[in-house]
């Protein structure tokens, strides 16, 4: 097993920023993870689990054993009436995966095409786009517990699936698995017969420009990636980690008094009652969009985006997202919570 020194991860996280792992052991299967939880030095190493870097701010050179998830496998498991059920190993690209379920005639990942990142980091932070998210078309997951090497299976209510949100991002005090879990493989339940998500805004206008009233599940995935290019930035061309803050939920009693100061706020409503408020909206409304702190910026098109300009450090992005979340709350009265994981 190769343990690489000092590799740098620049081209290892979507942000694009520089630093180096201290040591990195890219992992190709299951064998060779047990092979180094086995040998007692890796053993006692806290360990980080890198899978696409799309949702993760470097701060500084990582201590930890950086595991790059490199486990690769797409496969139809079953077929029922009602589904069918489609494996991918954790270190699949996620959009090729889905690009590649629609090529076979699995169709239901659509409205999720192009969101940046892995296979194994999707249902950490259970992505979603459209209408839809990764708990709505999850089946169950394998990992291995870096502690004890054990293997293990979780279904969806195991995995506590929240708005980018799971069990895998609280740590383990309760019941939580960050830092504790490393996913091998995802498995997906793709409902049959197909039907298309729509109701988004941007997919009406898409409907209304084409004149399709019945898109099939190609022109969905062609839609979304038409209108995801249009507004987020290619992570390829301008370092970015998506959406860098959660759409907040307030209770209508709060809604009401922001909305009594600010009649233009963009709200939705949920269905336990509360509100969800778009986060992009409050923070275009401070006067961040375009702004820059050092290298680190707004993105242009998409307030809710935070962009590496060319050199931006960690500490830059973190800079600009604390000077974000103050003028929100002082205006708003609302805490932005950062949606990717700071190491
Ligand atoms: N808005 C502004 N100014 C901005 C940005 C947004 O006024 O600069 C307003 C717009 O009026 C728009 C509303 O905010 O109607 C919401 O914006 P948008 O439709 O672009 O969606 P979002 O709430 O910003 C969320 C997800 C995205 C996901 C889209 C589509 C979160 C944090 N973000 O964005 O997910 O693609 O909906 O479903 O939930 C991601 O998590 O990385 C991500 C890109």
């Amino acid at each position: 097993m190769l343990i690489e020194k000092n590799v740098p991860l620049q081209a290892c996280n979507s942000f694009g920023i520089v630093a180096k792992a201290h040591c990195l052991v890219r992992i190709g299967n299951q064998a060779e993870l047990q092979r180094l939880l086995a040998e007692p030095e890796s053993a006692a190493q806290a360990k980080f689990v890198l899978g696409g870097g799309s949702n993760i701010v470097l701060t500084g050179d990582v201590k930890p054993m950086v595991l790059k998830v490199e486990i690769k496998g797409r496969r139809l498991i079953s077929e029922f009436a009602k589904a069918f059920v489609v494996e991918a190993g954790a270190g699949e690209n996620w959009h090729d995966f889905v690009a590649w379920t629609l090529a076979q005639g699995y169709p239901g990942l659509e409205n999720m095409a192009l969101i940046p990142g892995t296979v194994g980091a999707a249902p950490v932070q259970n992505i979603g786009a459209y209408g839809v998210e990764l708990q709505d078309r999850f089946d169950s997951l394998d990992a291995v517990d870096l502690q004890t090497g054990k293997e293990f299976t979780l279904n969806a209510a195991q995995c506590a699936f929240g708005y980018r949100d799971s069990v895998f991002k609280h740590q383990s005090t309760s019941l939580g698995l960050a830092g504790r879990a490393l996913i091998t493989r995802v498995r997906f339940s793709l409902p049959k017969p197909w039907k298309a998500v729509l109701g988004y805004a941007d997919l009406e206008r898409k409907m209304l420009e084409s004149g399709i009233a019945q898109p099939s599940a190609q022109q969905m995935f062609q839609w979304i990636c038409d209108i995801r290019r249009a507004k987020l930035p290619d992570p390829a061309l301008i370092g970015n980690a998506g959406s860098f803050f959660k759409n907040p939920t307030v209770t209508p009693e709060q809604c009401a008094d922001i909305i009594a100061r600010d009649p233009k706020i963009v709200y939705y409503h949920l269905a336990d009652g509360s509100i969800k408020l778009a986060a992009g909206w409050l923070i275009d409304a401070c006067g961040w969009k375009g702004k820059s702190v050092g290298n680190a910026g707004v993105y242009e098109k998409q307030a809710l985006v935070l962009v590496n300009r060319g050199g931006a450090t960690g500490g830059e992005v973190m800079t600009l997202a604390k000077a974000i979340q103050t003028s929100v709350y002082e205006r708003f009265g609302i805490r932005l919570e950062p949606e990717p994981v700071v190491v």
